[in-house]
């Protein structure tokens, strides 16, 4: 966890300055990464564990992989959300303030609407992390776990390091300096 804390602080150093659409390039890569690659596998992993069963209570296995596939899904509609609502208005309003230009009122009114609803939906995903944790006992292998069962909490437990720090690159420099922005560009 602490060096998670301290990869997350070099980032935040590293962005506090740059444009906004290379930091939200960025986030953009975490999520196609999800999507391509650790969805898929956290999927056959839990379909191999299946196969072999004998390394984790069955009912146990079942409730993670149902938080799993919740988690998912809430991801799959909030990555949508951010990628063609949010992001696209926090690009547009940085390419306005560098030019001195007075964009169009996005729809959805002020920038804190979306902000605040993407904020909802980190909160909604933290909690079926946990949901997922407690299922997986903290992650702490039974004994006589197979080897399937560790790559599956090792998968697991990346995924969620990897969700923490991109929700806080989110809601600590991306979130925070679009607001900047929207209130600058209100109070002009
Ligand atoms: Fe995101
Ligand atoms: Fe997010």
């Amino acid at each position: 966890m602490l060096a998670v804390i301290e990869q997350v602080t070099q980032v935040e150093r590293d962005w506090r300055e740059a444009p906004l659409k290379s930091l939200i390039e960025r986030l953009v890569r975490d999520h196609r990464s999800w999507r391509a690659k650790d969805f898929p596998l956290i999927e056959h992993l839990f379909d191999r564990i299946e196969d072999t069963a004998g390394s984790m209570q069955t009912s146990g296995l079942l409730s993670l992989r149902r938080a799993f596939y919740r988690l998912r899904a809430e991801m799959e509609g909030h990555m949508s959300r951010e990628e063609h609502v949010l992001f696209p208005a926090i690009v547009d309003a940085e390419s306005h303030a560098i030019t001195g230009s007075a964009g169009p009122r996005p729809g959805f009114g002020s920038m804190q609407n979306p902000i605040t609803m993407m904020e909802d939906d980190h909160d909604h995903e933290d909690r079926f992390l946990t949901v997922m944790r407690d299922a997986a006992h903290g992650y702490q292998l039974p004994e006589g776990a197979d080897e399937n069962l560790r790559t599956l909490f090792e998968a697991l437990q990346a995924l969620e390091a990897a969700m923490h720090a991109h929700t806080r690159i989110e809601s600590s420099i991306l979130f925070a300096r679009a607001l900047q922005l929207s209130g600058k560009k209100s109070g002009s």
